[in-house]
């Protein structure tokens, strides 16, 4: 059964020519949780996403949010419905402003007079981004471009937040910060769909995860009983024993 504001993705197929992104996989997002999306290089996790949120074309299979069918719907109609995007690579306008770069994440919204509290928001959950306001964004730091991708997106005002790798390429008191922030996001009523190879940290703050392997869905269940059950640890998330958190 599926409830208002779940997002489905059933049996998801997309192809890159001839080319397999992603066979077969299937992922619920129930509303106000959080959600991971885990496996290697190559295992379709961006292109998951990338699909939910309308940027890559689906060949088959259904992606359901508040009970609409919205595969095969342009990017700007899925944002429009609350679902965002923070992508892999972060897609920054690099020449333009962090300022400018949040104001572009408001292009889908109807009500413009939302756009000063919305900004508000977004630099109280990342103050650094306040305080580099008229800083060209290519010349951010890593973690601050980081930051200013899931700013952008919170700046459509979704209900639901897609990100890809938050904690790509970032120093780990950055990423710690990062998913601390993710998690007051949360609290504050978002729900998140989080794809990570960082299995750990992932697993640390879903309810739920699914697995991926070159294109399919292999596995999915609770996150802490995915974190402790050791044939699973091993075979599917590449963790040996010695990466257990104390
Ligand atoms: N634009 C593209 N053209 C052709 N193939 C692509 C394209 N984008 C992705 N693929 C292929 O689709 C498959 C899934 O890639 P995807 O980027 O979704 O994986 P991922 O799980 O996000 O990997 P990573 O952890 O490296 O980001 C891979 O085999 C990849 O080579
Ligand atoms: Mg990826």
């Amino acid at each position: 059964m599926s409830a208002a504001s779940d997002l489905v993705v059933e049996h998801l197929e997309v192809r890159y020519g001839d080319l397999v992104g992603v066979a077969d996989v299937s992922v619920r997002v129930p509303a106000g949780k959080i959600v991971a999306l885990l496996g290697s290089n190559g295992a379709g996790k961006t292109t998951t996403l990338n699909a939910i949120a309308g940027l890559v074309p689906v060949a088959s299979g259904r992606i359901v949010w508040d009970g609409e069918q919205i595969a095969g719907l342009p990017a700007f109609a899925i944002v429009r419905k609350g679902i965002a995007l923070s992508p892999e690579g972060w897609h920054l306008f690099t020449q333009q402003t962090v300022e400018q770069n949040l104001m572009l994440g408001t292009t889908p919204l109807t009500d413009k007079k939302r756009i000063p509290d919305l900004l508000e928001r977004v630099f109280t959950y990342f103050p650094r981004l306040k305080e580099r306001r008229r800083q060209r964004s290519g010349t951010l730091s890593g973690g601050e471009r980081q930051m200013l991708a899931v700013g952008r997106a919170m700046m459509s005002e979704p209900r639901i937040l897609l990100l890809d790798e938050p904690s790509l390429g970032l120093a780990p008191a950055i990423v710690e910060s990062m998913y601390d922030t993710l998690q007051q996001l949360h609290a504050a009523g978002l729900t998140l769909l989080i794809a990570e190879q960082s299995v750990q940290l992932a697993l640390d703050v879903a309810d739920y995860a699914y697995v991926l392997q070159t294109g399919n869905t292999v596995l999915e269940g609770a996150a802490d009983q995915l974190a402790d059950d050791p044939q699973v640890r091993k075979i599917y998330l590449g963790l040996s024993d010695s990466a257990v958190a104390p």
